[in-house]
């Protein structure tokens, strides 16, 4: 066997191993049989990519896995007759969902897994259900629409003729959805940045465009001496202080109504900025950096927490997708770490430093300091 034939077949083995795997760079993967004729299976996983997808919509949307917590298991019959389905789909969804890791079975009993144990049952501290939900039922059908977004320059899941950004929609169906969602990415993406980045010589952070407050309850828990401020739309700011009172957190967290845009509080010395830049045209994210700086006091900071682009603009493939998933949502896309530490530089920040981890929302936060 030449080293071709050993890494074409090592490629192949790869792809039928790992067919709907986290890693969608298959291209990198079946670079090394280049010259021969590379295994195609990458490509039908590519495909396919949304079957694997709808059958944990599909999952989620029939509770399989919060009905599933803590107990004894299930067979497909006891599934069906549960939910009054058919044999046959139960025990096709339940076969899908032990392929694609969601179940394990034992003993003729299909149980989650540690991962949907943790993350997709109701009422779990890190529940992500939420984010499967909006995934589903809202960018689904605006991805569908992606070569019209190409095409337009716009954004598919809203009508810009009609409002004037993604996050003024009247929907409540849709806000509570939306919200929901950012929480359940946010929670566990905030406690890695925290683990990441030491926060513990700031009192008090002000979360620009906090959402649902899933920052400032992350870190709270995690920096016993930290305050801090969700500010946000009203009508958003609104929906966090639910959180935050169901958090306990009502004493040492406190929300704000406001446009970034207009002014940022003072009296403040940390600011983050999590998921907001990549809503927003460059001009727009620099004179917000700017607002930032000028609303900082001396040895303040800002951290700006986003799924990063790399300098090159290869990848990796988590930050490329969600950049495209701006293109259907927003006017922004997902910026590297070079655009960022030029335009926080240009703003007035100095000590730039990118620190990375792994998170579902960020897999780094660019940090710029006030000197
Ligand atoms: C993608 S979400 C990120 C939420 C939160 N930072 C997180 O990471 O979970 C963007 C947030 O920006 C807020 N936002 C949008 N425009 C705003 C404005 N002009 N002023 C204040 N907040 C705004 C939205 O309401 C929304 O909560």
């Amino acid at each position: 066997m030449t080293s071709h034939q050993r890494a074409a077949a090592r490629t192949t083995t790869l792809a039928r191993e790992h067919p709907f795997g986290s890693d969608f760079n298959v291209a990198a993967r079946s670079h090394a049989a280049r010259s021969e004729l590379p295994s195609a299976v990458p490509l039908m996983a590519l495909s396919t990519g949304f079957w694997a997808f709808k059958t944990l919509a599909a999952a989620h949307e029939l509770d399989l896995f919060s009905r599933l917590a803590g107990g004894p298991g299930t067979t497909a019959g006891e599934f069906a007759q549960a939910l009054g389905l058919h044999q046959r789909p139960a025990e096709m969804l339940l076969t899908g969902c032990a392929a694609l890791g969601l179940l394990e079975k034992t003993d003729g009993r299909y149980h989650n897994t540690p991962l949907s144990e943790a993350y997709l049952v109701r009422g779990k501290p890190y529940y992500f259900g939420g984010f499967v939900q909006m995934a589903d039922k809202r960018l689904y059908a605006g991805w569908d629409k992606l070569a019209e977004a190409l095409r337009t320059n716009r954004p598919t899941t809203w009508d810009p003729a009609v409002q004037s950004s993604a996050f003024d929609g009247e929907d409540p169906t849709m806000l509570a959805t939306f919200w929901e969602a950012m929480h359940s990415l946010s929670t566990m993406t905030a406690r890695k940045l925290g683990e990441a980045v030491d926060l513990g010589h700031f009192r008090r952070l002000l979360d620009i465009g906090g959402g649902s407050g899933a920052y400032d309850i992350e870190l709270c828990k995690q920096y016993a001496e930290l305050r801090a401020t969700v500010f946000d739309l009203p009508h958003v700011a609104a929906i966090a202080a639910g959180k935050i009172a169901d958090a306990g957190l009502a004493d040492r967290i406190e929300t704000a109504g406001g446009n970034f845009f207009e002014q940022l509080p003072g009296d403040h010395d940390v600011h983050l900025l999590s998921m907001i830049l990549h809503d927003w045209d460059e001009a727009k994210d620099r004179a917000l950096l700017s607002r930032s700086f000028e609303a900082l006091p001396s040895g303040g900071a800002v951290v700006i927490s986003e799924l990063l682009v790399n300098d090159e603009k290869t990848g990796p493939a988590w930050a490329a997708l969600m950049s495209l998933n701006m293109l259907i949502e927003t006017e922004g896309r997902n910026y590297t770490p070079a655009e960022y530490s030029a335009w926080l530089e240009e703003a007035g920040f100095r000590d730039i430093e990118t620190v990375w981890f792994d998170a579902p929302a960020a897999n780094g936060a660019v940090i710029g300091r006030k000197s």
